[in-house]
């Protein structure tokens, strides 16, 4: 069994895919052990309707503390993955050091075009349509000290309609993450191994 955890700050349609991909049994060894947002947020109505244990760091109150928090909840929970499913706190790169290969994040574009900071939400969509991009799609990758620039995992692409918004555009790729990230953590999960002592990854 690999303990997952998933980071939130909206929705948390990605989280509902992944718990509902760890119900019909398809991510293998990987289970959703606990739930961390920073914000109050549907994740966490999704999590405790799904049963599973919610971590509330608000940003407000941990400021520039708020990656140390973040780390101690991962060690503390024995966390062997961690997803980002939406979660919207830039980690400092102790901790993405420190978490490399067991850190994934999905970005709502093709990576590397329409990524980095401030790059998230309807801004990345509105930033695909003034390209005049043919097509979107979402990215799953590595989480690295530079804002959505480590390893591509993979990434499924989506046509930009003529009269797409940014809205349109984003409900399309949307659909497409619910399947995207649950199979790429299935994947991934076979090639990691469960962490014995979680503070000695370095
Ligand atoms: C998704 O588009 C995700 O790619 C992005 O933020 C959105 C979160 O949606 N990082 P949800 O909270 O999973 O519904």
């Amino acid at each position: 069994m690999l303990r997952l955890a998933v980071l939130a700050s909206g929705g948390g349609s990605n989280l509902q895919s992944i718990i509902d991909a760890a119900s019909a049994g398809s991510l293998g060894p990987l289970y959703p052990v606990l739930v961390v947002v920073d914000r109050p947020c549907g994740a966490v109505d999704r999590a405790r309707t799904a049963g599973i244990p919610v971590e509330v760091l608000d940003r407000r109150k941990w400021g520039r503390r708020l990656t140390a928090a973040l780390e101690t909840v991962l060690d503390e929970y024995r966390i062997d993955l961690a997803a980002l499913a939406g979660w919207l706190s830039i980690l400092d790169g102790a901790l993405t050091r420190r978490w490399s290969g067991r850190m994934v994040n999905i970005h709502p574009a093709l990576l590397p075009k329409h990524g980095g900071p401030g790059m998230y939400g309807r801004r990345v969509h509105q930033a695909v349509l003034d390209a005049g991009d043919a097509e979107s799609g979402c990215t799953v990758h590595f989480v690295s000290e530079g804002v959505d620039e480590g390893e591509i995992l993979d990434a499924v692409s989506v046509p930009v309609r003529d009269d797409d918004t940014a809205e349109s555009l984003a409900a399309r790729v949307l659909v497409q993450e619910h399947r995207l990230y649950p199979r790429v953590l299935a994947e991934l999960a076979l090639t990691i191994d469960p962490r014995t002592d979680p503070s000695s990854v370095d």
